[in-house]
C-alpha cells in the first residue's frame, strides 16, 4: 500500500505518478485503479481554469468522487490564476498534496502556508520559460518541486529538452542544501525521456499520455519507467 503522506515517499528511488488527464474518463475509476494495482507511487491530478492555461479540466467534485476507489496519494496540480481561493474544496475533497504555480496571481507565500495550515504537503510548479530563481525563495516551505517540461495546459505535448537544465540546477540547491524536498518533472514523460529526467536528477515522474495510452499495458510500462 502507498503512503498517504507525500513525507514518507522515497526521495531516492524513481516514483511514478500517473495523469488521470490522459485517463478514460467514461471509466475513471477502473483507470485509477489499474494505475494502483499496476504499482504507481502517487495519482497526479492536472487541474486547470481556462485562464492560468487555455484549458479546463476537472474540480472538486471528480477528486471527490475517486477519492473512495483508492489509497493512493492524490497528488493536485493547480494550473489556477487563483490557487487560494480553491485549496480548502480540493483538500475537502480529499488531495492529500496541492502544488500551485509560482507564476500564479496570488501571494505565493501565502498560499503555501494556507495548503500547510490543512496539514498536507505543498509543492510549487514552474512553466518552462519562468526563470528557476523565482523558485529560490521557496525552496525550504515545499515539500516537492514541480519542474514542467511542456508548457503546461494539453497532455500528449514533446518533452522539452531546454528545460533538463533547470532540473540539474534545483537538483543542485537542494542536494547542497540537504533539503528534503521531491522533485517531480510533468510534461511529455515516456520510456524514451524518462531517463533524461531521473540522470538530471528528478525522482518522481508524472506521466499521462505514455501511462493510460501504453498499447503495452499499465503495468509495463509504470515498471519501465521506473527502471530509468
Ligand atoms: C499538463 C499537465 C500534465 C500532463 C502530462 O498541463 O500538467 O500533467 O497531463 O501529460 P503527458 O504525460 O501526456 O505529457
Ligand atoms: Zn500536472
Amino acid at each position: 500500500m502507498s503512503a498517504r503522506n507525500l513525507r514518507d515517499l522515497s526521495r531516492d528511488t524513481c516514483l511514478i505518478a500517473p495523469s488521470i488527464l490522459a485517463a478514460d474518463f467514461t471509466i475513471l475509476g477502473e483507470e485509477v485503479r489499474a494505475v494502483e494495482v499496476a504499482g504507481a507511487d502517487l495519482l497526479h491530478l492536472d487541474v486547470m481554469d481556462g485562464h492560468f492555461v487555455p484549458n479546463l479540466s476537472f474540480g472538486p467534485a471528480i477528486v471527490s468522487a475517486i477519492r473512495p476507489l483508492s489509497e493512493l496519494l492524490f497528488d493536485v496540480h493547480l494550473m489556477l490564476t487563483n490557487p487560494t481561493s480553491y485549496v480548502e474544496s480540493f483538500v475537502d475533497a480529499g488531495a492529500d498534496h496541492i502544488t500551485i504555480h509560482v507564476e500564479a496571481d496570488d501571494d505565493v507565500a501565502d498560499a503555501l502556508e494556507l495548503i500547510h495550515s490543512r496539514n498536507i504537503t505543498a509543492g510549487i510548479s514552474l512553466r518552462p520559460d519562468t526563470d528557476v530563481e523565482t523558485l529560490r525563495p521557496y525552496l525550504d516551505s515545499v515539500e516537492l518541486i514541480l519542474v514542467m517540461t511542456v508548457e503546461p495546459g494539453f497532455g500528449g505535448q514533446s518533452f522539452r529538452h531546454d528545460v533538463i537544465a533547470k532540473i540539474e540546477k534545483l537538483r543542485a540547491w537542494l542536494d547542497a542544501d540537504g533539503l528534503p524536498v521531491q522533485l517531480q518533472v510533468d510534461g511529455g514523460i515516456d520510456t524514451a525521456t524518462a531517463p533524461l529526467a531521473f540522470q538530471a536528477g528528478a525522482r518522481n515522474l508524472v506521466a499521462g499520455t505514455s501511462v493510460f495510452r501504453s498499447p503495452d499495458g499499465v503495468t509495463a510500462v509504470i515498471e519501465e519507467l521506473r527502471q530509468s
